[in-house]
């Protein structure tokens, strides 16, 4: 079910980018994730269907998560895990030994969802989103 995208999966990533995120990456950024390298970005497909994505750089040893969204219709069934589950074991591939994000600390479903898959809070960036403060948090491999 997780798998990488390519660049034929940029249409329905745009579409989980507009559905789902407050501030959604236009499609020239998607487009871009995918001219880059250092980027993996990976997929969950039910159905035929894209419903979840995740994209991460990483520059040597250390990652950063750009971005996870999952479909509305298909949330609570684990596949923010099993997108961040694989997500490890590609970075871990081409060697980092750190994975970061930021999130909004209103944001508490992915807060949780970090949380639970070994994140840990590591700083806070007041008003970085504006109206709300971010959190940074770290995985150690
Ligand atoms: C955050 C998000 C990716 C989670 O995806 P998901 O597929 O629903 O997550 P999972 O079903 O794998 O849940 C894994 C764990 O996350 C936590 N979690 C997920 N949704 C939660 C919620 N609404 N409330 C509390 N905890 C939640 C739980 O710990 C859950 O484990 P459990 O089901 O065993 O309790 C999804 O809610 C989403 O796309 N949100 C909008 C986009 C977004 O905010 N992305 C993050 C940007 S930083």
């Amino acid at each position: 079910m997780i798998s990488l995208a390519t660049t034929n999966d940029i249409a329905e990533i745009c579409r989980l980018e507009q559905e789902n995120m407050p501030h959604p990456y236009s499609q020239k950024m998607v487009e871009e994730l995918f001219c880059n390298e250092r980027v993996k970005v990976l997929k969950a497909v039910k159905n035929n269907r894209i419903v979840g994505y995740v994209s991460a750089e990483t520059v040597f040893d250390e990652s950063s998560i750009n971005n996870v969204a999952v479909d509305g219709a298909f949330r609570r069934q684990g596949i923010g895990d099993a997108l961040l589950g694989e997500l490890k074991v590609q970075l871990r591939g081409v060697g980092a030994q750190k994975i970061f994000l930021e999130v909004a600390s209103r944001n508490l479903p992915a807060i949780r969802l970090y949380e639970k898959n070994g994140f840990k809070q590591i700083s806070v960036r007041k008003g970085y989103y504006g109206d709300d403060d971010a959190i940074i948090m770290q995985y150690d491999m």
